[in-house]
């Protein structure tokens, strides 16, 4: 079980209580939380405290590259009740299989593993939803016909825009980093990589991902954080189910390739260019 040791100094500027020097072992165990490291940094370290920070408002995913110290006043907690908190996190859960260290990960690997598992999920829920949500305005129209109108202007601009994003992730951005990949691992030969660079369609990748995280803070915001109202049925369970499990999935989705996919793949291609 790690324990969360605190850096120093603390954003405010003071000085941060520094503890004994630990055993060897208990230095194994312990993770320092600095202030001025990145929440992407954070997250790459313990992808099993995202669900925590989640639940603290601390965007990890189109945010990641922001100071800690930054995200966590901004999210309104001070930083010895995070420091606080996030012990808590580390006392209560141990690392689970299913968050695998993906900063590890040959960039094929990822790619493979973010098509399985998060573009398929996205391509299964959006026509779902597309169905709960037209129910649900039929069914609920009359009562809460504005925020449901609302809800599907910002729904619609989110789904079409995921999916021209993914198509180009597919048919483009993630085909050159497997290139790139094969041809430094020895697999391959040298690809001619579209737009001069892969930090090219990167820019515009994370851009649309801005894109998403707005509309998903928006949805959430439309929705009162998927609060029901007193009158709802299954179909608007359902409805607000899946598109939290959405926003969930997106951000797990958005983390791995805006802190972790993108900035290994233009390191990458820097070493392909040596060749
Ligand atoms: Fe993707
Ligand atoms: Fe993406």
């Amino acid at each position: 079980m790690k324990n969360v040791r605190e850096g120093v100094p603390f954003a405010n500027g003071e000085m941060g209580k520094r503890k004994k020097t630990p055993h060897p072992e208990a230095i194994a165990k312990t993770t320092v939380i600095h202030p001025d490291q990145t929440v992407a940094d954070l997250v790459i370290q313990h992808p099993e405290w995202r669900e925590r920070l989640e639940t603290m408002g601390i965007d990890y995913c189109c945010g990641g590259k922001h100071p800690l110290g930054e995200a966590v006043k901004a999210a309104g907690i001070e930083w010895p009740a995070f420091l606080a908190l996030m012990n808590e996190t580390s006392a209560a859960k141990t690392v689970d299989p299913v968050y695998e260290n993906w900063n590890e990960a040959p960039l094929s690997v990822l790619v493979d593993h973010i098509l399985e598992k998060h573009h398929t999920f996205t391509k299964e829920q959006l026509p779902r939803l597309d169905g709960l949500l037209a129910k649900v305005r039929v069914a609920h129209g009359v009562k809460h016909g504005e925020m449901l109108t609302r809800l599907q202007s910002l729904y619609d601009g989110l789904h079409a825009e995921l999916d021209t994003h993914l198509m180009k992730e597919e048919q483009i951005l993630f085909p050159a980093i497997k290139g790139i990949d094969a041809f430094v691992n020895g697999k391959g030969e040298k690809p001619v990589v579209q737009c001069g660079s892969v930090a090219n369609p990167i820019r515009q990748m994370e851009a649309e991902h801005d894109s998403a995280g707005g509309a998903l803070a928006g949805i959430r915001q439309t929705t009162d954080s998927y609060r029901l109202p007193a009158d709802a049925c299954l179909t608007f369970k359902a409805l607000y189910d899946g598109l939290q499990a959405l926003e969930a999935d997106l951000h797990e989705h958005i983390h791995l390739e805006n802190n972790i996919l993108f900035p290994k793949s233009i390191k990458l291609e820097e070493v392909m260019f040596r060749y």
